[in-house]
């Protein structure tokens, strides 16, 4: 059932409605002229509503016109899917030029009580149902404008948390690095003394009992080393080296080096493709990454005996899909607002950079990422869009 079809059963508009309109149109056609003047005149004596006008007289005689045809063709029917499509056109074009929602209803009441005044005069044959059939025809029309006015709302939505999230991060990005190059030097410092003091230590006593202390704490600074890279991989200057690459190779390559872990868990990992080759406007080593990362995480949330599947495809309008599904017990709602959020970590020695450096890569690429999940699965769906044209 298509949404029209849907409203219209809502509202209860039949045959008989239409049939209704179809007979008052040769009657009341000979005011819309005046009503439609009636309409504009409200509109232009409420500021906020004629601040949506910016084409002066031009565009409001435009307007009056475009407004007799609405009534003319509401009336007139057919009330099919092309009768939708049309009306749709006009409340994209309200959302497009910024027009408050609330003028749709009360604009809406003007015309509607221009009828009924013109109903009250004129001998309609039926007039309650004349009354009805035009209520119902212009709550129709409302239902079909605002439906723009939600999807804008929604899309506007999701965007302000995205720019949340990416406030976030920069914030993040900024402390990390700084304190990232803070400690790295001293470290790197403290290590160079290290092998110095391991060095002298084995060359004036040859005693491992002194030497044991020393190698531990040389495989301290090791890990701290690493971390600190991650932390410096997570809030490196932005800057990307893309160009046309084929990632079916590179997710050949990752699964590659992913494989040994995989075994060793039990786990099988597959690579679906829709084509041998699927070339990407990509920075082939951030793609890497994202793809280690997630694969990773796949791994972790299933047990043995456990699926885990990297899938490419092109993507309608250019642009490649890149998804990595697990059939792990799924990620639970309080962690998964949280996925992104650096060094947050639900793992035992996690750093909680893997999610937050795959965001901050994706973004690069100027792509999105999406997970969903349950108990049957998670899959992260990343959309990289096609080269930007020059
Ligand atoms: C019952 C409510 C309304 C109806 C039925 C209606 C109808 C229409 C129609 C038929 C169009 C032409 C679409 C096209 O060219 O494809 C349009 C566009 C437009 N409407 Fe409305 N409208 C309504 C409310 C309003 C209100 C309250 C304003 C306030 C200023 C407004 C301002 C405009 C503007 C600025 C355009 C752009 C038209 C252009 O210059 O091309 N509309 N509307």
């Amino acid at each position: 059932m298509t949404f029209f079809d849907e409203i219209k059963t809502y509202v209860g508009f039949a045959d008989a409605d239409a049939d209704a309109l179809a007979a008052l149109r040769p009657l009341v056609s000979p005011r819309f002229a005046s009503f439609s003047e009636h309409f504009y005149e409200v509109i232009l004596r409420h500021p906020r509503a004629a601040a949506a006008i910016t084409g002066g007289d031009a565009q409001v005689d435009r307007l009056k016109q475009s407004l007799v045809t609405w009534m003319e063709t509401g009336l007139a029917g057919p009330h099919d899917e092309a009768f939708y499509e049309r009306r749709e056109r006009i409340g994209r074009m309200h959302v497009a030029i910024g027009l408050p929602q609330e003028f749709m209803f009360t604009a809406m009441n003007v015309v509607r009580l221009d009828f009924q005044h013109a109903l009250d005069e004129l001998a309609a044959p039926d007039a309650r149902a004349t009354r009805d059939a035009i209520d119902k025809l212009f709550d129709l029309e409302l239902a079909i404008m605002l439906r723009h006015y939600q999807r804008d709302s929604e899309a506007k939505l999701v965007q302000r948390e995205r720019n949340v999230l990416a406030d976030r991060f920069i914030a993040m990005q900024t402390l990390t690095a700084g304190l990232a190059h803070e400690v790295r030097n001293p470290l790197n410092a403290a290590n160079l003394q290290l092998e110095l003091l391991e060095r002298r230590l084995r060359r004036a006593v040859d005693d491992d009992r002194l030497l044991e202390p020393a190698r531990l704490v040389h495989h301290e600074i090791q890990r701290l080393t690493q971390l600190l890279n991650e932390f410096l991989d997570f809030a490196r200057p932005a800057e990307l080296v893309a160009n046309d690459h084929d990632l079916v190779a590179i997710a050949r390559h990752v699964i590659e080096l992913e494989r040994p872990i995989a075994d060793a868990r039990g786990v099988t990992v597959e690579l679906h493709v829709t084509a041998d080759r699927v070339l990407a406007w990509i920075d082939p080593t951030r793609i890497g990454q994202i793809l280690i990362n997630l694969i990773e995480n796949a791994l972790e949330a299933v047990g043995t005996g456990g699926r885990v599947e990297l899938r490419i495809a092109g993507a309608i309008g250019g642009g490649v899909v890149l998804t990595v599904a697990d059939n792990g017990g799924g990620i639970p709602p309080d962690v998964l607002a949280r996925i992104y959020e650096p060094f947050f970590s639900t793992k035992e020695g996690g750093t909680g950079l893997g999610m937050a450096i795959v965001h901050s890569l994706v973004e690069l690429h100027g792509g999105t990422i999406d997970v969903t999940t349950g108990p049957t699965g998670t899959e992260v769906t990343v959309r990289v869009p096609p080269a930007p044209s020059t």
